[in-house]
């Protein structure tokens, strides 16, 4: 701990000192104001393998230290049966945890680098790290005088660029994206889901125009809302579209779609009961609806969703009996269609409200995920 806050506050130390000396367009840390004094969270880097080489995910894995084969895959919403030795995707998400400190974040503890014979610290950032950092960061991170003499076989710790923060009020999960060459704030904004405005003000950029290749942008990643209680162990769980995550011992995989944008937890497939204690809501099953058939309320459907888990006295897992209307969700309720029960007659118009109706639940069913997918 010791050391990694002196050196810490030593980089912050000396950050405005060499931007003055050197400007660089890649910024050193992203602005990390959370509340208490050392606040962490999880963040996503976006890496980008060397385009000439065969980078399996085993390989992602060792550079960036990650404990878990699965959690790679989760980041990246591969399936979990993809073994280690495929090919990585370009980029890939590798999840970190950020710790912030000083108005500034930065990856906490990990990853660690072992010099090796030839290595200098510009290509290791450039290089091995795609440019998720620059050599200037690494020396400061580690006290490094001279960025020329690294000694082989010593320990760098790499602080990647990360944040805590929330953005316009609501959580994000910050994602650390090396601009490529050739593209856009307006492109960047589109395929991540977020504003131009947003990451304009996010990074400090005066205009679209100042955006750099190679520069290392804050995106924030909007995430799934979710009923996880704010007492539970997993109560800051965050994920963003486009992957999933496994919590709860591994005994609950929840899932986020765009479709929604809400939490879509199970339990995880594959894992025995005896390991992972049952969840459910009353006689339904978590991530099971029911929607109910009377005609007098014929929209109201009741999902059995994840609440987090906790580890106190036992592990339990959480749930949330939620009913809701099924059918403004999809925007067919029916009192928003009143010509169809109008004049000509009433079997006929009945029945194609409700065919209506059943093909609306299914789409919303569908958008849920709860219907049967691969
Ligand atoms: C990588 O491969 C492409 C073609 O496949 C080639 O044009 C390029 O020069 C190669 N780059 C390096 C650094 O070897
Ligand atoms: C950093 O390096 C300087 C000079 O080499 C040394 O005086 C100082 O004690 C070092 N600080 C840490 C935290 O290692
Ligand atoms: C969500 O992810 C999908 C699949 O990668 C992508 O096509 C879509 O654009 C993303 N939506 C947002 C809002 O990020
Ligand atoms: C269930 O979730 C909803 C929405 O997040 C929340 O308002 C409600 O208090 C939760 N109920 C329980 C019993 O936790
Ligand atoms: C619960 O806590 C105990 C002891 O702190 C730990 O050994 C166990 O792995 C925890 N279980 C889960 C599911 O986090
Ligand atoms: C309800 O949940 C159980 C356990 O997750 C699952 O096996 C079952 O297929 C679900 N049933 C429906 C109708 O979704």
């Amino acid at each position: 701990m010791a050391p990694l806050s002196l050196s810490l506050s030593l980089s912050l130390l000396l950050l405005p000192l060499l931007f003055l000396l050197t400007p660089s367009p890649a910024a050193a840390r992203f602005t990390c104001n959370a509340k208490s004094r050392a606040t962490t969270c999880q963040a996503l880097i976006s890496y980008t393998p060397p385009p000439n080489a065969t980078t399996t995910l085993r390989d992602v894995r060792t550079l960036f230290q990650l404990r878990s084969h699965r959690a790679l895959l989760a980041a990246n919403a591969l399936p979990l049966t993809t073994p280690q030795t495929a090919p990585s995707p370009s980029p890939i998400r590798v999840r970190l945890p950020c710790l912030c400190s000083g108005g500034a974040g930065a990856t906490f503890q990990r990853p660690t680098y072992t010099v090796r014979a030839g290595d200098t610290l510009d290509a290791v950032a450039r290089g091995a790290f795609a440019g998720l950092v620059t050599y200037r960061d690494i020396a400061a991170a580690n006290n490094v005088s001279d960025p020329n003499r690294v000694a082989v076989g010593q320990d760098l710790w790499v602080p990647l660029p990360c944040s805590c923060d929330p953005v316009g009020g609501v959580g994000v999960v910050h994602l650390a994206y090396v601009v490529p060459a050739g593209s856009s704030v307006a492109g960047i904004a589109e395929e991540h889901g977020t504003t131009e405005q947003t990451l304009l003000q996010l990074n400090r950029l005066p205009d679209a125009k100042s955006l750099l290749a190679g520069q290392v942008l804050d995106v924030p990643l909007r995430v799934c809302s979710s009923a996880i209680s704010s007492t539970a162990v997993d109560s800051n769980l965050r994920v963003p579209n486009a992957s999933y995550i496994l919590t709860a011992n591994n005994c609950i995989m929840c899932g986020c779609s765009s479709n929604t944008w809400q939490l879509d937890c199970q339990p995880t497939q594959g894992l025995t009961s005896a390991v992972c204690p049952v969840a459910k809501c009353g006689d339904l099953f978590l991530g099971n609806t029911s929607v109910t058939t009377s005609p007098a309320s014929p929209c109201e459907g009741t999902a059995c969703l994840y609440a987090g888990y906790t580890n106190t006295t036992s592990f339990a897992i959480l749930t949330n009996l939620t009913s809701s209307s099924m059918c403004d969700a999809a925007g067919l309720s029916p009192a928003a269609q009143p010509s169809h029960s109008s004049a000509s007659g009433l079997g006929l118009p009945a029945l194609w409200s409700w065919s209506e109706l059943v093909v609306g639940i299914h789409i919303v069913l569908l958008c849920l995920g709860f219907l049967h997918r691969d």
